[in-house]
């Protein structure tokens, strides 16, 4: 790897002081191969821990979702998506046709007050949402209760498939009384409360959604992955491998989707290689101490990390980095975001006009041209970091479950917009799995990371109808209450 050069321009007229900066964040942001593969042994190690009853800090937390589908499934059906920007409310179609699905959706803007404010204000805004949903798509009729899939992306323990203990709040969130509680009665409530005709069939990870939705037409799906604001995936264990779950005598070749909320990899620091700005970004988070492993690659982190590095060469290494200059907005906590490192990557010009405006306009910095190179390199150096480390993860589950070949679901702002990402992970698995030469482009490779059908949509009302076929043919583990979930949703499944 060309550790040295930047994508575009030369180091050549970079200031020693410059220069030495920048070789120590090389140092501190790159992963060499035998270190990945370090990590990736170790993380197998802790998907298994996760799946015993003494656990770890990886969850792997039981869905109740058992079963891929087959293409066959068919109904009406809503999802609910509790995203971290937006609400987005979908009805889904599943007609008879394999494979197939129509879908009508509303955006709700998620306001930013929200993540921190209380339970209350959460669940009214949400049963609000889903209340005018309702009465757009279905103005004056008389509504049986209609089948909801609700993707609720955080760690979540189900005893149930209609049910889900919130294990702690990620990506920002910090409402409280939501904790260690289950997150339905207060939602349902909400929704008893305006007569909407709703009836929580499955709560549903995001990442879970994803791996469904895949499925449903790719049989060579096996993992779902987000990598957006937060990171995570979900997996198809054999119920005979869930040591956790052997109380409950269920057969040991059933199938069990995995949320594995991998983001608390390494929460005990063994090998993840913190830099001191991945410490300073967890002491300052609502949550010190968790999700190690998502606060070095999700997309809510990315940008922050970078700011860090900036204002630390500015104000306390030994070099010379906007001098002179106002860093005031620089000095403002999560002001950058990942689209901001996106944007530098992207710059296509080689004497980084595009960044130098970005600095001007956004942050009111001039920066110069060494300076415009460094900012380059730091941005590359954040986001081949995160790449290389999130392969770790979906190496690790392959390794686990011994596949060699397999497609893999993505889907989140970083895998979708981030410049590269794609290819810096397929790269990263070639050097964990040792594929030949002519492996790891990110094409024909024998583990490919795909772009996933819409999980949060389709994935949740397929879950919600994997469900309720399950139910009507008397396969009732992890369902509370088998005859009140096919009677309120009075929808025939085939
Ligand atoms: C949450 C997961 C979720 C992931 C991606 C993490 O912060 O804990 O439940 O799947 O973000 O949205």
């Amino acid at each position: 790897m060309g550790l040295i050069t930047s994508a575009t321009g030369s180091m050549a007229d970079v200031p020693k002081d410059l220069m030495d900066q920048i070789t120590r964040l090389e140092e501190l942001f790159t992963v060499p191969q035998d270190k990945l593969k370090q990590i990736s042994d170790h993380f197998v190690d802790e998907l298994t821990k996760g799946l015993t009853v003494e656990g770890g800090s990886i969850p792997m937390n039981p869905t109740w979702c058992m079963a891929f589908p087959d293409g066959y499934e068919t109904g009406t059906f809503l999802a609910l998506d509790m995203g971290g920007t937006n609400l987005r409310v979908c009805e889904i179609t599943l007609p008879e046709e394999k494979g197939e699905f129509d879908i009508i959706q509303s955006k709700y803007r998620m306001p930013e007050e929200l993540k921190t404010g209380t339970a209350e204000e959460l669940w009214n805004y949400i049963a609000d949402c889903l209340q005018q949903f309702i009465e757009y798509h279905h103005q004056d009729e008389d509504l049986d209760a209609l089948p909801l899939g609700f993707t609720f992306s955080y760690p979540a323990t189900q005893e149930y498939i209609d049910h889900g203990v919130l294990q702690r709040w990620t990506k920002g969130f910090d409402i409280e009384g939501v904790e260690g509680k289950d997150v339905v009665p207060p939602f349902e409530a909400a929704l008893a409360e305006r007569g909407v005709p709703i009836k929580l069939t499955a709560l549903v990870n995001d990442t879970t959604g994803t791996l469904i939705a895949s499925a449903y037409t790719d049989t060579e799906m096996r993992i779902g992955c987000i990598f957006g604001t937060g990171c995570n995936a979900a997996y198809m264990e054999n119920c005979g491998s869930i040591p956790k779950l052997a109380h409950m005598n269920l057969d040991p070749s059933l199938p069990m989707a995995i949320n594995c909320e991998w983001g608390a990899f390494d929460n005990e620091h063994k090998v993840l290689p913190r830099t001191p700005y991945d410490i300073v970004i967890d002491k300052e988070s609502p949550r010190p101490g968790q999700q190690a492993f998502e606060k070095m690659i999700a997309g809510l982190y990315l940008g922050e990390i970078f700011r860090l590095v900036l204002l630390d060469l500015h104000q306390n290494q030994d070099c010379a980095i906007f001098e002179t200059q106002d860093v005031s907005k620089l000095t403002k906590a999560y002001s950058l975001d990942a689209g901001f490192l996106s944007f530098i990557e992207e710059d296509p010009f080689e004497n980084l006009s595009e960044t130098h405006d970005l600095f001007q306009n956004k942050l009111g910095i001039s920066c110069t041209k060494p300076e415009l190179e460094l900012i380059r390199r730091l941005a590359e150096l954040v986001g081949t970091r995160a790449a290389r480390l999130s392969a770790c993860g979906v190496a690790a589950i392959c390794k686990k479950k011994g596949w060699e070949t397999c497609h893999v679901g993505a889907d989140g702002s970083v895998f979708n917009k981030y410049p590269h990402f794609k290819v810096r992970g397929a790269q990263a698995l070639k050097e964990i799995l040792d594929w030949p030469a002519d492996k790891g482009k990110g094409k024909d490779d024998p583990i490919e990371i795909l772009p996933a059908e819409d999980g949060s949509g389709v994935g949740a009302a397929l879950i919600a109808a994997l469900t309720l076929k399950r139910v009507q043919q008397g396969q009732n583990a992890g369902i509370r209450d088998p005859e009140a979930m096919l009677k309120a949703a009075k929808v025939e499944v085939k």
